[in-house]
């Protein structure tokens, strides 16, 4: 038995924060934005409205579009690293807008790597038999923790929700195949919120010292993501007796389009087998995979049976790639 992608599905906000309203807000411009990452625009949830509500939409455009009862759901996993709140989890908040009256969930923290860390674990309880449908989310409302005085950071990021549906399935030819997965803390001081957890709870000070918002040493980053993600996704193929040839699609974590660029060089792929769309979103964090998989998929670029790389790196630091066989028609 193999956990196989039966449904999938995404959610992105209205409202645009373009290159162009950001030279407004900080000392940057188009042009350097667009040559050091690869970004034009991304889009901004807006205030009263937290991950949830993005999780929920795209979740929800599954069952639809499946026709499935929310109470089939049997467990939801939202990896995210902005929960609506602290206490519940996200996955609570999900599992009653959907009203999954069946269902148990959590949330995962993994950073950028988080969609990942999330399949892979949801993947198992399929694989053991103990549940038939499985909710995996990535999503995040990284417009809550960016500093938009902060030019280092406030370029990147923007807000968006993926999920899929994982089924069991004894078909060979679709699935979930492997997966390789790391986490080495000693990257934790190089990107971090530093404030606002167990460890330094909010007060006064740590306000004033804007230590709620997402810090980032983006050189020392970039350097980790660049080895870590080409790396991990070059193993996995070779693991598994591939050559760069049978992939059909290469889904890279969306965090700065030179970081996937080498990852391709490295992994011997050609352009036409790498799903890029950070121009229009920035880095979503838990949901730029699922995201680009789901726009990937509407484009009809994959078909039943095609091998499909997916591969990311993050805060922690964190990162990996999976390995499957697309399923869905
Ligand atoms: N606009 C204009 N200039 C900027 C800028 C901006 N938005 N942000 C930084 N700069 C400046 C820097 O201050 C620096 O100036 P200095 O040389 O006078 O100090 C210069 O541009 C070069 O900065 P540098 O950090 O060397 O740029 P870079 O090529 O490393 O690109 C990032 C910066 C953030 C785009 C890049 O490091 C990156 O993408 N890092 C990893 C991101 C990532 O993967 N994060 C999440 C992991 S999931």
């Amino acid at each position: 038995m193999q956990a196989m992608i039966s449904g999938i599905g995404h959610y992105v906000p209205e409202k645009k924060l373009t290159n162009q309203e950001l030279e407004q807000m900080v000392d940057t411009n188009n042009e350097w934005i667009i040559t050091r990452t690869g970004i034009k625009e991304r889009r901004i949830l807006g205030e009263g409205k937290g991950t949830s509500f993005m999780a929920v939409n795209a979740a929800r455009r599954i069952l639809e579009q499946k026709q499935i009862p929310a109470d089939e759901i049997d467990l939801i996993i939202v990896a995210t690293v902005t929960p609506d709140m602290t206490v519940p989890s996200t996955a609570a908040v999900v599992q009653k807008e959907l009203n999954a009256t069946n269902c148990w969930g959590f949330d995962l923290n993994g950073a950028c790597s988080g969609f990942l860390y999330a399949l892979a674990t949801a993947s198992q309880f399929i694989e053991t038999g103990k549940h038939k449908k499985v909710l995996v989310i990535g999503a995040d409302k990284m417009s809550s923790i960016i500093d938009y005085k902060d030019r280092n950071t406030c370029i990147l990021f923007g807000d968006a929700a993926g999920a899929v549906l994982l089924e069991p399935t004894e078909n060979d030819d679709g699935g979930i195949k492997d997966f390789i997965l790391h986490l080495d803390g000693r990257g934790e001081k190089y990107l971090c919120i530093p404030a606002g957890g167990s460890l330094r709870p909010a007060s006064n000070e740590t306000v004033a010292n804007r230590m709620h918002y997402l810090y980032q040493d983006g050189k020392t980053v970039f350097k980790h993501a660049v080895t870590g993600m080409a790396d991990v996704s070059a193993k996995i193929i070779t693991a598994n007796k591939l050559n760069s040839e049978d992939i059909k699609l290469f889904i890279p974590h969306q965090a700065n389009y030179r970081i996937i660029d080498a990852a391709v060089r490295k992994m011997g792929l050609s352009d036409e087998q790498v799903v890029i769309n950070i121009d229009k979103y920035g880095n979503t964090t838990a949901a730029t995979i699922p995201l680009a998989m789901s726009e990937a998929y509407q484009k009809k670029l994959m078909k039943p049976g095609d091998w499909v790389v997916l591969a990311a790196f993050g805060a922690g630091f964190t990162w990996g790639s999976l390995l499957l066989r697309w399923a869905l028609d």
